[in-house]
């Protein structure tokens, strides 16, 4: 498997307004734009440095994982996501050792990219996200 790099981290947030000057304001990071994601219950505030992306989740819908995770945890950090070259070739790798996946096909998230989820119990305590950007392969 080939990662390509970190893609973005992702914090949740109770409130994406009440957050945004942070990073836009303070940090002065350049906000792409907004996005739901409806098959993964989000909305997300997506900043980018260049080099690695901020995305500020927040819930949407009645099912939202979210929902749990800031009852659970409050505001934080929620995942980091790394980009690989293949994402059908790192599922069948980390499965093959035995690596627990959220779900073993990959879905279609922000921005359209593939992606999939590593079980926090596999990587350390914290939730990993695989994307792929382009969409060919199969
Ligand atoms: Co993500």
């Amino acid at each position: 498997m080939k990662i390509l790099g970190i893609e973005h981290i992702a914090i949740a947030t109770k409130d994406l307004e009440q957050d945004s000057s942070f990073w836009s304001d303070i940090l002065g990071i350049n906000y792409l734009g907004k996005e739901i994601v409806e098959n993964e219950g989000v909305v997300t505030d997506i900043y980018n440095t260049d080099q690695g992306k901020v995305e500020l989740l927040a819930e949407y819908g009645e099912e939202s994982p979210i929902t749990k995770f800031l009852e659970k945890r409050g505001s934080g950090l929620h995942h980091v996501c790394l980009e690989v070259e293949d994402i059908h070739k790192a599922v069948k790798e980390l499965k093959s050792k035995g690596i627990q996946l959220i779900s073993d096909k990959p879905t279609i998230g922000a921005e359209g990219y593939q992606i999939v989820f590593i079980h926090p119990k596999s990587a350390g305590g914290v939730l990993v996200e695989l994307c792929q950007k382009q969409k060919q392969n199969k």
